[in-house]
């Protein structure tokens, strides 16, 4: 079976584009690949949040995969700071990594441009980033567009690493998991996106999501115009949450003009609540069992360990730190 690594940040409020964008995806992966997948909670550092914060969030994304189907039995699942080989590769890559690699990331360009302050923390994630990737040998890195840049520099550092001490690390290439037009839309009709406090959290209550669905922006045709399913916002959410017959029988009412928003609206809240409930269910037997989560990552660090000792001991032997 081919190898996947992938890396995910534990930041809060998971919401159902992670959900369509990542997690889904991943969790196809599974019996198909070999999957090292990591919470990335090092970098999780870099966004300067509470420490009980933090460590919620890292429990939190845990549970959102195993929630959603991923099957630790069969997927490596850990945190990447319980490997320590992360950090470990991190610093041996880093004279491989040019400085004005770095300077050309996006994240730390964007925060240079809008003069917030840059700690080193920020600057140095592309090489961390690597580390993570190159240290499983992986031929795929199963991400979003946006890491595209990551993966190229990933590539970059390992070829300046080959190019000096023989042939070591492979390749990576990304593995595009959906795509801008897969992008879902948020109740303003942008992205759905924590940032722009737009979502419905996929461990949302009914009432929540009643009340979240009630808030999405329409435009002000009444229920006997046509309307483009297209351009929906809520048409939009529903064609991911609800069966196939429901989600053409909606698109024919609003093509025919047969259906208003608020109508629309409710169908939608209970699309969701039925989609959701046995991811709430699930979640809620991990709530009541966190000792369970916390073994399935301690032994996730475990297998990920035999394969990133190996690429350390490696690359220790190639650059002299190991006779
Ligand atoms: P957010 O925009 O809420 O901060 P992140 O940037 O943390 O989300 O994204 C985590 C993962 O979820 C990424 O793989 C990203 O591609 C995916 N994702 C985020 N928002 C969406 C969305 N609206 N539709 C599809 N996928 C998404
Ligand atoms: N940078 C990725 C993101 O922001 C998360 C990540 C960290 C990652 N390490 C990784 C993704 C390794 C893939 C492989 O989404």
């Amino acid at each position: 079976m081919a190898r996947v690594v992938t890396g995910i940040q534990p930041t809060g409020n998971i919401h159902i584009g992670n959900y369509i964008g990542a997690i889904r995806p991943a969790v196809n992966l599974q019996d198909s690949h070999e999957c090292f997948l990591m919470i990335a909670d090092l970098h999780g550092l870099n966004g300067g949040l509470e420490p009980e914060v933090l460590h919620q969030n890292i429990l939190d994304i845990a549970k959102a995969y195993l929630a959603c189907g991923l099957d630790p039995e069969n997927v490596t699942l850990f945190r990447q700071s319980e490997v320590v080989e992360h950090a470990e590769l991190s610093v041996m890559l880093a004279p491989s990594t040019s400085h004005g690699l770095l300077e050309r990331a996006h994240a730390y360009k964007d925060a240079m441009a809008k003069g917030k302050p840059v700690n080193a923390g920020l600057f140095y994630y592309p090489v961390l980033m690597a580390a993570d990737i190159l240290l499983y040998k992986a031929e795929s890195v199963p991400v979003g567009s946006d890491q595209q840049q990551h993966l190229e520099m990933t590539r970059e550092i390992a070829e300046r690493f080959n190019h000096t001490y023989g042939e070591t690390f492979v390749l990576p290439q990304a593995l595009l998991m959906g795509g801008d037009e897969h992008l879902l839309k948020g109740l303003d009709g942008r992205k759905m996106s924590k940032s722009y406090d737009n979502v419905i959290g996929i461990f949302d209550s009914p009432d929540e999501i009643r009340k979240q669905v009630a808030k999405i922006v329409t435009d002000s045709k009444l229920p006997e115009e046509p309307k483009d399913p297209d351009t929906d916002t809520i048409f939009s959410i529903y064609r991911h949450v609800a069966l196939p017959a429901e989600v053409e029988d909606l698109a024919i009412r609003y093509r025919g003009g047969g259906i208003g928003y608020k109508e629309a609206k409710d169908l939608l809240a209970e699309a969701l609540i039925t989609f959701l409930v046995p991811i709430r269910e699930k979640k809620q037997e991990l709530d009541a069992n966190e000792d369970a989560i916390h073994s399935i990552l301690t032994r996730g660090a475990e297998k990920a360990r035999v394969v990133a000792s190996q690429t350390v001991k490696e690359v220790k032997q190639k650059t002299g730190l190991l006779p």
